[in-house]
């Protein structure tokens, strides 16, 4: 395509006659020729220079490039470990009000990881790990179950409390245990006597499709049955999970999933920290079908950090390690020396976090994953960007410094995937309770929502903030709340077709490239100064609505 003809300042120039009927890539070339110094900075300019002092994301912007192919084929691979590549470099953080089960597998399905946090019992987090392994897209592994002695008006009770009434009966109650039939909301709706047993009342003339069945033909079974639920049994008709009608339709295919490669099943990752007892509990989380492991401190270049990571390396071969947090090449050095298969990049970041106020210690992010990430490139061990993620734009910018992934707490505690229940706010909003990790509420609760049972001593989920030996617990975060943002399932596409678009603006058509392009000085950078930030967010206006996806 010739460059655009008009009056610019080339106009009736010798070089514009030379340039007007070439193709742009061509007429580019013999630009670039008469004009060598490229536009805006490149990499080291902006962030090795000590005038520009240290930066974050909000400090400098990426200059367009050329738009050369669609949004939609931007791909978004990446290494989250020496091993492991994911499809969608999204990580959600290893907190109590951001990752149990339910976040963790809802990321996997869309390309993703969810890091399990351990601010619970050993046991409780191989649970999650657990679910996470034993997930089939499409099945409910954990169905509510009724037992043989459960009443109609028991039964009315759990349809109110889950607000729907589908319910299979097995003998005791619990999954594993023989099915024996199935109560509908139909069976209890008009039932006169609520002390009547479920067994009374339950249809037993039951379909039903052995365990392996795959979705699809538990999805055609169901279709043809005519039922609300398909309860899927092993050879003894045992009960082993569970498939709706009503989820038939959400039943979506998950094409980005992040898998196992061998055994298919979706890839988990959980936190635990660097004291003795911690290794029982990796052996628990191991048990439990473990892939990822991350060693959860704020500052990972520790003598019980390094040995800790050893140790998993010779112990567990197959486990890869995530060591961290570091912000200095320094720290990465000794992590990397130890064994580990990737880093994690961030202190004093995080939204919920008050460390660089509190420790004087810390880095600003942007600094902090160009310097750790560049070194560690050179060992081929990726990145996360851990913290301080506010939006598309920022994980733009994070993987634009060298990180593989980026990390979110605070971005997506406002999920329904996450734990705990909304609630509306003082303002009248709908909110979800956040809180760092290092806050005085995290470091004291054994578990959000309670439910730990073993003591604080026993408990390394803290460990993160403070020693054993520590008598006064010194905040490092904050709690609050965060806002709505729905579903991860309609979220997580937002920002993944947000940073598609912006690759393209870029002119870098994967993440790969990406990295490529910023080392070699195609990609450009500006500075933006106080006054350009504000030009850069909305402005000027009486009030606004940021609807930020439909
Ligand atoms: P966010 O995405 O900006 O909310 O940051 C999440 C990250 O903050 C986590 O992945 C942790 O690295 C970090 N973090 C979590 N809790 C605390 C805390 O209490 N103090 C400091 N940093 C924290």
């Amino acid at each position: 395509m010739p460059i655009a003809n008009g009056d610019g300042a080339l106009a009736g120039t010798p070089l514009r006659r030379e340039i007007e009927n070439l193709d742009y890539r061509d007429a580019l070339k013999v630009l670039e020729a008469e004009y060598p110094s490229k536009d805006g900075l490149d990499i080291h300019t902006l962030l090795d220079s000590k005038e520009n002092g240290a930066l974050t994301y909000n400090d400098f912007l990426i200059l367009p490039g050329y738009i050369g192919f669609a949004a939609a084929e931007v791909t978004l691979d990446s290494p989250v470990t020496k091993r492991i590549s994911l499809k969608t470099p999204l990580l959600s953080s290893p907190m109590d009000t951001v990752t149990e089960e339910n976040m963790a597998i809802h990321l996997a399905l869309l390309g993703g990881l969810g890091v399990i946090h351990h601010n619970c019992s050993a046991d409780e987090q191989a649970d999650m790990v657990r679910k996470v392994k034993r997930y089939e897209n499409g099945f409910i592994s954990d169905p509510i179950v009724l037992s043989a002695k459960t009443t109609v008006g028991e039964a009315k009770e759990l349809k109110e409390k889950w607000g729907f009434g589908g319910f299979p009966v097995t003998e005791t109650g619990e999954l594993k245990s023989k099915l024996i039939g199935i109560i509908t909301t139909r069976d209890i709706q008009f039932h006169p006597r609520p002390d009547d047993l479920v067994t009374e009342v339950m249809s037993t003339d039951l379909i039903t499709a052995p365990a392996g069945t795959t979705l699809a033909e538990a999805n055609a079974v169901l279709r043809e049955s005519r039922k609300g639920k398909l309860p899927i049994v092993d050879n003894e008709g045992n009960l082993v999970s569970l498939l709706s009608r009503s989820d038939l339709l959400k039943n979506l295919n998950y094409p980005l999933a992040s898998k196992m490669p061998h055994s298919k099943q979706l890839i988990s990752a959980a936190a635990i920290g660097t004291r003795p007892d911690d290794k029982n509990r990796l052996q628990k989380l191991v048990d439990a079908g473990l892939d990822i492991v991350v060693l959860d401190s704020s500052q990972g270049n520790s003598l019980y950090q390094i040995e800790m990571v050893k140790y998993i390396k010779e112990t567990y071969p197959q486990i890869d390690v995530i060591a961290g947090n570091v912000v200095t090449r320094e720290q990465a050095a000794s992590l990397i020396a130890a064994g580990a298969d990737g880093l994690r990049i961030g202190m004093g970041s995080g939204s919920a976090c008050i460390t660089q106020e509190v420790m004087a210690v810390g880095r600003p992010q942007a600094a902090a994953v160009f310097a750790v990430s560049s070194f560690a490139a050179r060992f081929g061990v990726p990145c996360i960007a851990d913290g301080g993620i506010q939006n598309v734009g920022h994980i733009v910018k994070g993987l634009a410094m060298g990180a593989s992934t980026v990390m979110m707490g605070g971005l997506l505690a406002g999920t329904t995937e996450s734990p705990g229940n909304y609630f509306v706010s003082r303002e009248g909003k709908l909110v979800k309770a956040y809180r760092g990790m290092g806050s005085i509420d995290a470091m004291e609760d054994k578990k959000a929502g309670g439910g730990a049972k073993d003591s604080k001593a026993s408990n390394a989920g803290t460990a993160r903030y403070f020693s054993e030996g520590d008598r006064l617990l010194v905040a490092q975060g904050v709690s609050g709340s965060v806002l709505d943002r729905g579903s991860v399932t309609k979220f997580v596409p937002y920002l993944l077709a947000g940073l598609q678009h912006s690759l393209q603006d870029i002119g870098s058509k994967s993440l790969v490239e990406l990295r490529e392009d910023v080392v070699s000085g195609k990609v450009r950078f500006e500075l933006r100064t106080v006054s350009a930030q504000a030009e850069g967010n909305v402005h000027g206006l009486d009030s606004f609505d940021k609807k930020l996806y439909s």
